[in-house]
Order: C-alpha cells, then structure tokens, then sequence
C-alpha cells in the first residue's frame, strides 16, 4: 500500500458500497502534509509532460491542486460552480451532471486563464462517474489548450470515470485506486498479499 492507501485505511469510514468518507483529511478538515505529499506524487508522474497550468475545480481539488502546482512551479486554477460576482466577462462553461447527487452545475473559468498555449494537468479530490473530470475536459479544449493528463486523488474503479475517460485517450493517474467498497472493506486495485 502506498502512502495514501495507508492513510485511507486508517482514517476513512466506508459509508456504503459505493461512499468512502474522507472528511477529517480531503474534504472537510485538510492534512496539508498528505496534501503535500499528493502534490509531490503528481508532480513526479507529470514532470516530464511540460505543464504549464493545472485547473481543477471547487472545493476539494484545490489543495492538492495547488501542492503539485507548488512542486511544478505552475499556477492553478479553478473552475467555479456558483456564478461569482468578480468572474465575469469572457468564460468558459460547461455542464456537469452528478449521478450521486442529482444535480447538474454550469462550471466556469475565466478565459484569462487558460489558453492554446497552455498544457494542462486536471486535478480532482474523487474519480467516480467522470463527469466533473469530463465538464473540466471540455473547458480546457474550448480554450485552445492541450490536457496533458487527469490526476485523481482516489479513483472508485468500480464506477464508469476511468473507463469513459480512458476511452477518449486520456491520461490517468489516480493515487489511490479502489476496486470495491463491499462489506465495509476497502479494497484496492493491484493490493499485493503480503
Ligand atoms: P463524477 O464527477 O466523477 O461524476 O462524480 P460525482 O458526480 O459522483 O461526484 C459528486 C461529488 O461527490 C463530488 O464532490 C465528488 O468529489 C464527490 N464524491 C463522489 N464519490 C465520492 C466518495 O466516494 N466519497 C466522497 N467523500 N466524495 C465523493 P463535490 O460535490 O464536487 O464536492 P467538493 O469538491 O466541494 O468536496
Ligand atoms: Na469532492
Ligand atoms: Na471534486
């Protein structure tokens, strides 16, 4: 197990067959060491792929985002999902659907931002259905730039994301990868029996 798998095991509760609760060090209260040593991790996977910029989106990508953004030496943005009263003007959107909670957000980023000079790493918190990693896709493509790839900080590999994405070519690299949260165990992809 890895640094993060570790981590997982220790302090995330399985909620049901498909819901990992991370709160105390991802998505509520933040452990800026784990944060960054994430960002340390894709900025090793990435560092040979001439990132210029990494876009994430609100709330949960943005720290890890920011810490391989430190470690690439890069600026990172994020896509809104609330209008905001300062971004306005030329922006980019798009539609994202969430399966698991029934609704469906207009993401944007500023133009400014992000353009056909730039390559891009995508960062996300979780890679369950896809569909926010797809909406950030689309909005880096309509920029004129280039996605260098999509780091995901714990992929469900039993849910669709990594298939739709890898079948449109892109790149994924998830830190931690769960292949089942069944009987309220974790279970990871490739788990060597020791
Ligand atoms: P998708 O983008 O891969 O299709 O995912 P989905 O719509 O299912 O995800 C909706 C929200 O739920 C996202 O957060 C996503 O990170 C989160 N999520 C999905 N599966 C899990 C899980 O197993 N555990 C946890 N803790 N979160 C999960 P969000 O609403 O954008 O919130 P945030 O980024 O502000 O935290
Ligand atoms: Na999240
Ligand atoms: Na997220």
């Amino acid at each position: 197990m890895n640094f993060l798998e570790k981590r997982i095991i220790k302090d995330g509760k399985v909620l049901s067959e498909h819901v990992l609760k991370v709160d105390s060090f991802l998505n509520h209260q933040i452990d800026p060491n784990l944060m960054l040593e994430i960002g340390k991790e894709f900025a090793d996977r990435f560092a040979n792929d001439g990132v210029t910029k990494i876009v994430t989106i609100e709330s949960s990508g943005i720290a890890p985002a920011v810490m391989a953004g430190l470690f690439l030496k890069v600026p990172v943005v994020f896509a809104r999902k609330k209008k905001s009263l300062t971004l306005n003007g030329d922006l980019l959107t798009a539609s994202v659907h969430s399966f698991t909670k029934n609704e469906t957000n207009e993401i944007s980023i500023s133009k400014k931002y992000v353009n056909k000079e730039d390559r891009v790493l995508i960062i996300d918190d979780f890679l369950a259905n896809g569909q926010a990693a797809l909406g950030l896709v689309d909005i880096v493509q309509q920029s004129g730039a280039k996605v260098k790839g999509i780091g995901i900080v714990i992929e469900k590999s039993f849910q669709q994301g990594t298939q739709i994405l890898t079948k449109q070519g892109l790149r994924i690299e998830s830190i931690a990868r769960i292949a089942s949260l069944e009987n309220g165990e974790v279970t990871f992809i490739n788990e060597k029996v020791e």
